[in-house]
């Protein structure tokens, strides 16, 4: 079972990933997750891949494919797995296929969660998330239960906390308006492609993303049950 979470930054991949990985049992794999603790632990690719994705541009092919291929070893993996950012360009797909093949397996499922660009700055700008779990937070839509507004409605930065853990919550670099423009046009650009690779293998499910989350949350049931 090889579930490929699709949508552009803001969609809802990180907020349904740990859902789906509770339900199905199967670890999410995501390349962004991974490359933000590379930057934080400064390895060798960490420093490759900081100041480009501040930018809001794609790490190279080779650095995430390499990521995964060395991922998808574990045995964690062994009865499938659910990725989260990654195939983003035509290239990353095709590898994907081919690692695949190799194992005698395929892509189960594209769940394509389709938003307007135009509802994505909000989303961005106001998220908050926790480093360790990769865990989304939202100052309108999905608030911590500790956040305290100061008298101009600015999240007081100290209040914003994990609900599970206690942590401080932080700001990722890459979640200005700015590096948001750059994300989106990389993704209509290099990323969208995968869909039209993938449509005729009969495997891509949409999803309308551009509602409330129990309203996504429950198409993406849906789309995950229906067999095909
Ligand atoms: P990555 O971490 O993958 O970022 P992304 O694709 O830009 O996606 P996001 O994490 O921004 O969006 P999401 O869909 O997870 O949104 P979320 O659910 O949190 O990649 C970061 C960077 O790493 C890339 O730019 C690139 O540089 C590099 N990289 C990673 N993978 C790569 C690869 N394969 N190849 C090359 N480079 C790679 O939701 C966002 C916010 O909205 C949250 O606050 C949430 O609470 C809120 N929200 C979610 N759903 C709703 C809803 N229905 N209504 C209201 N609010 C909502
Ligand atoms: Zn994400």
């Amino acid at each position: 079972n090889i579930l490929i979470l699709f949508g552009p930054p803001g969609a809802g991949k990180g907020t349904h990933g740990p859902a789906i990985q509770d339900m199905l049992g199967l670890p999410q794999l995501s390349t962004g997750d991974m490359l933000r603790a590379a930057v934080a632990a400064k390895t060798e690719v960490g420093k490759q891949a900081d100041a480009i994705m501040k930018a809001g541009g794609l790490v190279s092919d080779d650095i995430v494919v390499a990521i995964i291929k060395e991922r998808i070893k574990d045995e964690d993996c062994k009865f499938g797995f659910i990725l989260d950012g990654f195939p983003r360009t035509l290239q990353q797909a095709k590898a994907l296929d081919k690692m695949l093949a190799e194992e005698g397996t395929c892509v189960s499922k594209v769940i394509e969660l389709q938003v307007p660009d135009s509802v994505l700055e909000e989303r961005i700008c106001g998220r908050w998330i926790h480093k360790e779990s990769g865990r989304s937070f939202h100052v309108k839509y999905a608030p911590p239960k500790s956040m305290k507004l100061d008298k101009n409605g600015k999240p007081i930065p100290e209040t914003m906390k994990d609900d599970e853990t206690g942590d401080l919550l932080m700001q990722r670099k890459d979640d200005t308006a700015e590096a948001l423009v750059a994300r989106l046009k990389s993704y209509h650009k290099e990323t969208v492609p995968i869909l039209t690779h993938y449509k005729p293998h009969g495997v891509v499910r949409t999803v309308n993303a551009n509602q409330e989350m129990e309203g996504v949350w429950k198409e993406i049931n849906e789309a995950l049950q229906r067999g095909g």
